[in-house]
C-alpha cells in the first residue's frame, strides 16, 4: 500500500528530507489520558497487549492526537520470553516479573525458540488492523528488544538498577549466556519477520540495558547478536537503539542496520563523525526536557535539529517519554519539529 506521509521512511532510507520527520519511543501509553481510558476496560497491561483490536486502537492515537510522522506497534518487549515459555506479569507501577527465571541449563530445557505464528498471533493481528486502519497515513513500526535486554530480565526476573545477577552469569556461565541468547535471537528474527509479513514497514530493535555492559562484554554478548539480527532482517529497513552504549558507535558504523538512536548522553556530531555519513541517525532529546517551558522546548529542538542539518536524521527522544509528561508539551515539541527551517 502507498504511504501518503512516508518522511520517516525516505529518512530511515537514507534519505536528507525536505523538515525532519519525529515520531517518539514510548508514544503510545503512557502520557494520553485516551490511552488510560481504554486500558481501564480491561484488567491491565498484558491483556492490552493480547487484545488486537483495542491495541490498533492505542498504536493509532499518537497519530491522531499528537501528530507523528509514525506509528508504533503497542505491545512490550517482554512478549518474547512469554513466547518462549517463560511469561510475565506486569504489576501496577512497578514493572514487570517473572515468575520463573531462566539461569542455567536446566531452565534453558523448559523453554523453546518462539513460533510466532502460534505463540505472538496477537502481534501481528494487531498490526494487520492497524495497517487496515491507518489506511496508508504514516509509516507502522515494529520492534523487539534486542537479545541482550531480554536476556537480561529472563535471568534477572525483574527491573534492577544493576542487573547484577544477569552480569554475574555473564562471567560465570558463558556457554550457557550464549546458548540462551542464541534462542533469543532466533526467537528474535523469526518475530520481526512476522511482523514484517503483517505490514510494519520497519522495525526498531530496543538495547534498553546496553549501557550496563562494558565495551568488551557488549561486543561479545550484545552486538554480535544485534549483528545477526540486522543480517537477517533485509526486507524493510532496521533501526539499533541501544541506550548507554556510546562506546559501541564506531562499531555500529559496520552494522547492517539502516538508523542507528542516539540517547540524549551522545553528542550528534561526534555520533555523526564515528558512524560514517552512510547511515540515518535518529535522537536525541532528554524526555526530561519536555518539562520545561514552551520557548525552552523550542530552543533545545533548534539546537538539536541544527546539529543533524544536512544529513538524514529522524527527529526523536534519546529514550521513552516519561508517562507524567504533559500531552501539550509533546505537541509544541512536534511542532516546533515540523516548523524548523533548515539552512540550506
Ligand atoms: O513505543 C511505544 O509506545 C510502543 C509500546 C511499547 C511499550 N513498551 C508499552 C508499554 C514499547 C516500544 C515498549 C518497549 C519496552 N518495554 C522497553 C524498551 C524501551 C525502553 O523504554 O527502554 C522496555 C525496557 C520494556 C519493559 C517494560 N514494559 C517495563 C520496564 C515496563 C514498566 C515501566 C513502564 O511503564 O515502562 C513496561 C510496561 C509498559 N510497556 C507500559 C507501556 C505503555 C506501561 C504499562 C501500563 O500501561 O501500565
Amino acid at each position: 500500500m502507498k504511504i501518503d506521509n512516508d518522511i520517516v521512511l525516505r529518512a530511515a532510507r537514507g534519505e536528507v528530507t525536505e523538515r525532519s520527520p519525529v515520531w517518539l519511543m514510548r508514544q503510545a501509553g503512557r502520557i494520553l489520558p485516551e490511552y488510560r481510558a481504554v486500558r481501564a476496560q480491561l484488567s491491565g497491561f498484558i491483556e492490552l497487549v493480547e487484545t488486537p483490536d483495542l491495541a490498533a486502537e492505542v498504536t493509532i492515537q499518537p497519530v491522531d492526537i499528537l501528530d507523528v510522522d509514525a506509528a508504533i506497534i503497542f505491545s512490550d518487549i517482554l512478549v518474547i520470553p512469554q513466547a518462549m515459555g517463560c511469561p510475565y506479569q506486569m504489576i501496577e507501577s512497578k514493572g514487570p516479573i517473572f515468575p520463573k527465571t531462566i539461569r542455567n541449563a536446566s531452565d534453558l530445557a523448559s523453554i523453546h525458540v518462539a513460533d510466532p505464528g502460534k505463540d505472538l498471533k496477537f502481534v501481528t493481528d494487531a498490526i494487520r488492523i492497524t495497517k487496515q486502519r491507518l489506511n496508508g497515513r504514516v509509516p507502522l513500526i515494529g520492534f523487539a528488544g534486542a537479545p541482550w535486554t531480554i536476556f537480561a530480565y529472563m535471568t534477572e526476573g525483574s527491573g534492577s538498577k544493576t542487573f547484577s545477577v544477569a552480569r554475574k552469569i555473564l562471567y560465570t556461565d558463558k556457554a550457557f549466556s550464549h546458548q540462551l541468547l542464541d534462542r533469543i535471537t532466533e526467537s528474535t528474527i523469526a518475530y520481526l519477520k512476522a511482523q514484517i509479513e503483517a505490514g510494519a514497514d520497519m522495525v526498531q530493535l530496543f538495547d534498553s540495558w546496553a549501557g550496563i555492559l562494558g565495551p568488551e562484554q557488549y561486543a561479545e554478548f550484545s552486538l554480535r547478536y544485534i549483528e545477526r539480527i540486522c543480517d537477517a532482517i533485509t526486507e524493510v529497513p532496521v533501526t539499533v537503539f541501544a541506550k548507554g552504549a556510546f562506546f559501541a558507535l564506531p562499531a555500529m558504523r559496520n552494522l547492517n542496520c539502516r538508523t542507528v538512536g542516539l540517547d540524549w548522553h551522545t553528542d550528534i556530531r561526534t555520533a555523526r563523525e564515528q558512524i560514517g555519513p552512510g547511515k540515518t541517525l535518529q535522537g536525541n532529546a532528554d524526555p526530561c526536557m519536555l518539562y520545561a517551558s514552551p520557548e525552552e522546548i523550542t530552543r533545545n529542538v533548534a539546537s538539536m535539529l541544527e546539529a543533524f542539518s544536512g544529513t538524514p536524521h529522524i527527529a526523536n527522544l534519546g529514550h521513552g517519554l516519561y508517562p507524567d509528561t504533559d500531552p501539550e508539551h509533546v505537541k509544541h515539541f512536534i511542532r516546533e519539529v515540523k516548523a524548523y527551517k533548515h539552512r540550506v
